[in-house]
């Protein structure tokens, strides 16, 4: 295929599209001219192979009630053994409309009121929203910096599952600070949730935007006893650009974990799909092979471009390079207080990022950038900040 047919420097207006990145600034940071490099979403468009399916069925003038067919099921399938090396079957998968309801369906099926459930911060803030939301309890086992990269610390894990948690909630790859966890790593900490008798929610979302050497590993993949007691959450829709068509899917090997994650989904009765996601999710994992490697090659370009030129006109920021993922985790905090980062984040540099103690402990102090954006876009967005903190 010719590399030119996608054009990631394409700029599109997004402005005026009930778009949550650029429409909901002034809700969201109180002001409405800042450049968004928030939300985790692309600036680039949706490729053709899903829209032209999309646009094909908007030609039949009804909408009603959908469901997930053998291809649908057959391109998930397809896209695990190529992409992941991971043989599944179609009695695995079942749909949700996102990654953070099925957080929330697994948490209220293997779950009580009060009962301790572990995170590892700083990570994706909805792991806590949906463990506090539903009156559960945090377990933290805070993530160790190594550098620009951070570790798990596996003892303390293991302390926490001696006190009786009863679930993990896993990121991996890891927002914020993209890594890839090692298969070492993952061995351990699913062995000790099989010692203790603790479910596995992993949540796999940024699995498809490997940028690094290592290559992504579903925790459920490693042993048949760890894929006994783990639910894996994925999506195509960070990686296509189609998060708007609410369209997610589960998988879960063991048929009695599987029976009671699917009650409580049912019982939500979140289970329907939405038809137009449901022809996204199918035409990204039937055709998007060539697109993704070609989007993966201009995101570790942006990634290495931004990573060089933080550091060189920024010193005294320390800037994580992620294995994954289009966000980059930036700890500002040589710079002053949060307040007065923000500050200078919002009124000099104009500019608008994730505040870091959002994320949980260890997160005071970082902001993170999403680069999955044209990278003329981004420069500017650099450039303003480095005029903003430049000495
Ligand atoms: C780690 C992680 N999980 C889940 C989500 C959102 O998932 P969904 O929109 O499918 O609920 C995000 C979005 O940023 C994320 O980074």
């Amino acid at each position: 295929m010719d590399k030119r047919l996608y054009d990631f420097d394409k700029m599109i207006d997004r402005k005026g599209t009930d778009c949550l990145k650029y429409d909901a600034l002034s809700m969201f940071f109180g002001q409405e001219d800042l450049q968004p490099f928030w939300v985790a979403d692309t600036d680039f468009e949706t490729p053709d192979f899903i829209l032209h399916p999309i646009k094909e069925r908007l030609n039949h003038p009804a909408l009603g009630y959908t469901y997930r067919s053998e291809e649908f099921f057959q391109s998930i399938i397809d896209w695990q053994k190529k992409r992941h090396n991971w043989n599944i079957n179609k009695q695995w998968i079942s749909g949700t409309p996102g990654v953070v309801s099925a957080i929330s369906s697994a948490i209220l099926a293997f779950t009580e009121k009060t009962d301790k459930v572990i995170v590892q911060s700083p990570v994706y803030f909805p792991f806590f929203q949906t463990i506090t939301g539903l009156d559960r309890v945090v377990a933290n086992n805070p993530l160790r910096r190594d550098g620009d990269r951070y570790e798990m610390d596996v003892d303390h894990f293991e302390q926490l599952a001696k006190e009786g948690a009863k679930m993990f909630l896993l990121c991996n790859p890891h927002n914020p600070g993209g890594m890839v966890w090692d298969k070492k790593t993952l061995r351990r900490i699913g062995e000790i949730c099989v010692q203790y008798n603790i479910i596995i929610v992993s949540d796999e979302i940024h699995s498809d935007l490997i940028l690094g050497d290592q290559p992504h590993l579903p925790i459920a993949n490693i042993s048949k006893e760890i894929s006994d007691i783990t639910i894996t959450l994925m999506a195509p829709s960070k990686t296509f650009n189609i998060a708007g068509l609410a369209t997610s899917f589960v998988i879960c090997s063991n048929a009695k974990v599987r029976t009671s994650f699917n009650k409580m989904v049912n019982a939500l009765h979140i289970h329907g799909g939405n038809l137009l996601g449901n022809i996204a999710c199918e035409a990204a994992y039937k055709d998007g092979e060539e697109w993704l490697e070609q989007l993966l090659d201009y995101l570790k370009e942006n990634r290495d471009t931004a990573i060089s030129y933080l550091n060189k006109e920024l010193p005294k920021l320390s800037v994580f390079k992620p294995d994954a993922t289009y966000l980059l985790w930036l700890d500002f905090s040589a710079y002053g207080t949060e307040k007065e980062i923000e500050r200078r984040l919002k009124t000099d540099a104009k500019v608008a990022l994730n505040l870091g103690s959002t994320f949980g402990e260890g997160g005071k102090g970082f902001f993170r950038f999403n680069y999955g954006c044209p990278k003329s876009t981004m420069m500017e967005g650099l450039k303003k900040m480095v005029a903003a903190f430049k000495d």
